[in-house]
């Protein structure tokens, strides 16, 4: 069978051609760059969590009505996507005080936002990914003001839906970010939810203690990455009764290289 085509290797994630037209399949690994690239490593199982993660809150999403890329899980590590034109931004929404938001202000973590606030980022990695505001994204044609209004709807949805579904188990969401791409239906352009949504791109903080189950225990140093990542897999129910083994991935805790620059 003939090798297929890489279209894109990513930090977490690589894509290939996928099987029909208009399909791609994005493939999950263990990699993990913060900082923007300053700090590498890798979180042992990782790929096949946020695979599982990511499947899970996209089928919820387009339960409720929110449109995404996500047609179905390949395999342990691998989902089939719609091919979408991307949008060159990350759109961050905020409940709580975390993050570069404390950094910039002068904050302190863990105060509760009284409405949240919804951030613009350009992806570039050669610029560190700056933020930018809404005069920019349409003066620079990355998107029409009538896109960016239909993508602050789509995220303030989002995060109401995941906000009340994090509640539920016992977990804050403190920040999240989303991608977005465009498709041509019925002759109409169309506004997906793309990427992924996992613990590498939200803050997910136990409700009780404030424990972070999510990227900032790599960002920080903490130990129990693994573990705080398979904690929110439990809790959304779909860690198999086996526990991890039945995931089908290496032993927990047994592969961490951790290189800093
Ligand atoms: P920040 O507080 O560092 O700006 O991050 C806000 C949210 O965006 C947080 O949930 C983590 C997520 N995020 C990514 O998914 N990718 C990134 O490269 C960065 C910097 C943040």
């Amino acid at each position: 069978m003939a090798r297929r085509r890489q279209i894109f290797e990513g930090k977490g994630k690589d894509i290939f051609e996928g099987p029909e037209p208009g399909t791609i399949v994005q493939h999950f690994k263990d990699d993990v760059s913060v900082h923007s690239g300053a700090k590498t490593g890798m979180i042992t199982g990782k790929g096949v969590i946020n695979n599982r993660i990511s499947e899970h809150l996209m089928t919820r999403l387009s339960e409720v009505g929110i449109p995404t890329h996500f047609i179905r899980r390949l395999n342990m590590r691998e989902q089939l996507i719609r091919e979408v034109e991307i949008i060159p931004i990350s759109v961050v929404v905020r409940n709580v005080v975390a993050g570069s938001l404390a950094t910039r202000f002068g904050l302190e973590e863990g105060r509760r936002l009284d409405r949240s606030i919804v951030e613009f980022y350009y992806n570039s990695d050669d610029l560190k990914d700056p933020m930018v505001l809404e005069e920019h994204i349409t003066a620079f044609g990355w998107a029409s003001h009538q896109e960016i209004d239909e993508i602050i709807a789509l995220s303030l949805r989002v995060n109401d839906f995941l906000y009340g579904l994090f509640v539920g188990i016992g977990i804050r969401l403190v920040d999240f970010k989303l991608e977005f791409g465009r498709v041509w239906e019925h002759d109409q352009l169309r506004i997906l939810v793309a990427d992924e949504i996992s613990p590498d791109t939200c803050r997910l903080w136990d409700a009780d203690t404030d424990e972070k189950l999510d990227l900032d225990r790599f960002r920080e140093d903490l130990d129990g990455i693994e573990e705080a990542y398979q904690e929110v897999a439990r809790r959304l129910g779909i860690l198999p009764e086996g526990g991890v083994t039945d995931l089908e991935i290496p032993t927990i805790g047994a592969v961490r290289n951790i290189s800093e620059s």
